[in-house]
């Protein structure tokens, strides 16, 4: 079937940034799309980051807004978009399998609509294996293009077509975009898209395009709004806040001064991910200290101990650096909690440099850390590293590093043994319905037995009992 638009990926153009001004686009639904999906139903998985949950509310957004409905159950669908994640091998084989277990759908459903959208689609060979094996694929999209969905099934209504469209340009910023949100009480905010670190091994710079800033009155209209709302916290998200404000032309603003005008805010509770070690600036942990609104709570992904593999990975500063930031951190607020990001197994990582990033968790007392065999990414300079270390040993070096982040998180939840602490619930216990759970300031998951209306509420509890992942508490007053 020859698809009506075939817009493929360039993983050189994606590699390129120019000093070209970022546009601002102004979302809005054209009028023939209006009742595009009244009646009709729609399903979305979402897989990777909170950058793709925070997209997958837009989308939700826009299909609703032109009557589309959600249903989880599949059978019934008419849309079913997967959107998707490329940080990992596993990431994308989970796609592939969901793509042939899709497949028996749209055999007895022939109207059904197929759409792979988000990272995976932004690289060269996905694209290609998706035409060259997954026929049953009707639309493929970037993350470029979700403001354009509308358009492209406007194309595929009643009609036996495709749609493959990625822009591999810089990107714009979209404003405007309706959403679903997954939470009445918590939000996500962008604050920024894009990525121009470069980490060797990593694909979002080629996925996720340049770094552009959201304008700073468009990011506090969308947080007063929230607050009107009731919503009782945020999480900036950027895949590098701390450069958050580097690329605007015509004023100087950072995420310090970003951070400076949200606790100006009355919105209860202000969390930011991710932060990129090298542009942690003296500003930041001078208003992180402030506190109010600022969470004590930061993950600050390090990847590696070992300068050797540091460099390899193009990160930009030593175990030396980094750990003397965290030191700053930690004098600015007290108590603060540290969690991280670490790859172990790069090319070319020995036992000796895997023994420095364990020194290195130690030493900075991260209280939790995801962890991560390295993947090599097709395009990425990593992917072409000599690499010589067996995947049974990178395996066990996953296994040793955890054994130590486990016993860390476990210590760092001890330390509220005792203590009153404010809980935001957020609903039942996944594993027992009678139990409430919730986070606190810390970022600590708190169990607690109380009923329904408590959900959205900061309360204060008591802990009585730390668990390796959670903390028991016992309910003390409702404080709103
Ligand atoms: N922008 C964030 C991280 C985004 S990706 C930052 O810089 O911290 C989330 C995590 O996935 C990274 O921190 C890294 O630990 C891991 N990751 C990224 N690319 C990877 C790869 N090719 N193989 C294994 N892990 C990877
Ligand atoms: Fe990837 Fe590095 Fe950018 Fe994070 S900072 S998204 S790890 S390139
Ligand atoms: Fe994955 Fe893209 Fe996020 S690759 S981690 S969904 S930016």
């Amino acid at each position: 079937m020859k698809p009506s638009i075939l817009n493929k990926p360039e993983l050189k153009e994606a590699r390129r940034r120019t000093k070209e001004l970022v546009s601002t686009i102004e979302f809005s639904i054209p009028a023939s799309a209006m009742h595009l999906g009244d009646g009709k139903r729609y399903t979305i998985h979402t897989y990777g980051c909170q950058g793709n949950e925070a997209d997958t509310e837009r989308i939700k957004g826009i299909l609703e807004e032109i009557g589309y409905a959600y249903t989880e159950d599949e059978t019934k669908s008419d849309l079913i978009i997967l959107n998707t994640c490329a940080i990992r091998a596993n990431a994308e084989n989970k796609v592939f399998g969901e793509l042939g277990r899709l497949k028996h759908l749209k055999v007895a459903n022939p109207n059904l609509l197929l759409a792979v959208g988000g990272c995976m689609p932004q690289e060269e060979v996905v694209v290609e294996k998706i035409l060259k094996t997954y026929h049953q694929v009707d639309l493929v999209f970037g993350t470029h293009n979700i403001h354009k969905i509308v358009e492209y099934l406007e194309i595929l209504s009643g009609k036996k077509t495709k749609v493959v469209e990625v822009e591999s340009q810089q990107g714009d910023v979209v404003e405007q975009l309706p959403a679903i949100r997954t939470s009445k009480h918590k939000a996500w905010v962008n604050i920024m898209f894009g990525c121009d670190e470069f980490c060797t091994y990593c694909i979002v710079p080629y996925t996720r395009g340049k770094e552009r800033s959201r304008d700073p009155q468009h990011i506090l209209d969308e947080i007063d709004q929230l607050v009107q709302e009731g919503y009782q916290e945020i999480t900036l998200l950027g895949q590098n806040v701390n450069s958050y404000g580097l690329d605007f032309q015509d004023k100087k603003y950072s995420f310090a001064m970003l951070l400076t005008d949200i606790q100006a805010t009355s919105i209860p509770r202000v969390r930011f991910t991710t932060s990129h070690p090298k542009d942690f600036s003296m500003d930041l942990i001078d208003v992180l200290s402030k506190g109010k609104n600022l969470m004590p709570y930061i993950h600050l992904p390090v990847q590696s101990g070992s300068n050797k593999i540091l460099k390899m990975m193009n990160r930009k500063y030593t175990k030396e650096s980094y750990l003397t930031l965290i030191q700053s951190i930690k004098q600015a607020i007290p108590g603060v909690s540290i969690t991280t990001d670490i790859i172990v197994g790069f090319p070319g990582e020995t036992e000796e440099d895997f023994l420095e990033t364990l020194d290195l968790v130690k030493h900075a007392g991260f209280e939790g850390a995801y962890t991560f065999i390295f993947s090599p990414r097709s395009g990425t300079p990593a992917a072409m590293y000599e690499d010589f270390t067996p995947v049974e040993e990178k395996k066990t070096r996953l296994q040793r590093l955890n054994v130590l982040v486990n016993e860390q998180f476990k210590s760092g939840n001890e330390r509220f043994e005792g203590q009153e602490v404010q809980v935001l619930i957020d609903g039942f216990s996944k594993t027992n319905q009678q139990v409430l759970s919730g986070y606190t300031p810390h970022n600590k998951l708190v169990n607690v037995v109380g009923d329904a209306s408590l959900i959205g509420k900061t309360i204060s509890v008591h802990i009585k009992k730390a668990k390796t992942w959670s903390l028991d508490g016992e309910l003390l007053h409702d404080k709103t």
